[in-house]
């Protein structure tokens, strides 16, 4: 069993769909041991509280990074899930965790991607471009913003009249909350 680290910024219903995914078995060859927020109001670590998973607010300051690596070894972290975290991570932070280190996107891969596109930003470039068709994404991450190797990708389709927060929804519904419980159980299941 790997132990595993989620990293949030916000309402948590990713990693909402990692505790569940835990709980009915489909992650069965990792652990999650902590839930660490850059923002000490996410909603995301009530959700960690409301299942016993230990969660920790790291403040966004100088140190962060320093804070962030000692929280990891502390728990032993295995794999790191980045699971809405809006924060970069620096190049010597992704060395030191390569292939270590999973993040979802809200589109496919290389759309809609990179630096200034996160959360609403991704569905509202989507819709302005008119594609009929969006998705999510899972990689591992390197030191280019969404450019580490795809591990799963779910379309979505666009239908008339979708608002940003309609689009979201239906993405994080069809595509986020399936792919990223068994992209996490596929990378644990490989690392064993
Ligand atoms: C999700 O849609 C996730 O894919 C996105 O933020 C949202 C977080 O929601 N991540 C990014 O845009 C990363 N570039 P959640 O807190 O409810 O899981």
């Amino acid at each position: 069993m790997l132990n595993i680290g989620v990293l949030v910024s916000g309402g948590g219903t990713n990693l909402q769909a990692l505790i569940d995914a835990q709980n009915e078995g489909i992650i069965k060859s990792g652990k999650i041991k902590v839930v660490i927020s850059n923002k000490e109001d996410a909603y995301a670590l009530e959700r960690a509280k409301n299942n016993n998973i230990d969660g920790v607010f790291i403040k966004k300051d100088k140190d962060f990074e320093k804070n962030l690596i000692k929280i990891l070894e502390e728990y032993k972290i295995d794999l790191i899930v980045l699971a809405g975290f809006l924060v970069i991570l620096s190049e010597d932070f992704v060395r030191k965790y390569d292939k270590k280190i999973i993040n979802i996107h809200p589109s496919l891969i290389p759309s809609f991607c990179g630096d200034g596109f996160y959360g609403l930003k991704v569905h509202e470039a989507a819709l302005s471009r008119g594609v009929k068709l969006t998705g999510a994404t899972t990689h591992f991450v390197n030191e280019i913003t969404d450019g580490g190797e795809i591990i799963m990708q779910k379309a979505v389709e666009i239908k008339d009249g979708d608002t940003p927060e309609f689009l979201q929804k239906r993405v994080m519904e069809e595509a986020e909350w399936k792919i990223l419980p068994l992209s996490v159980e596929k990378v644990c299941k490989q690392m064993i």
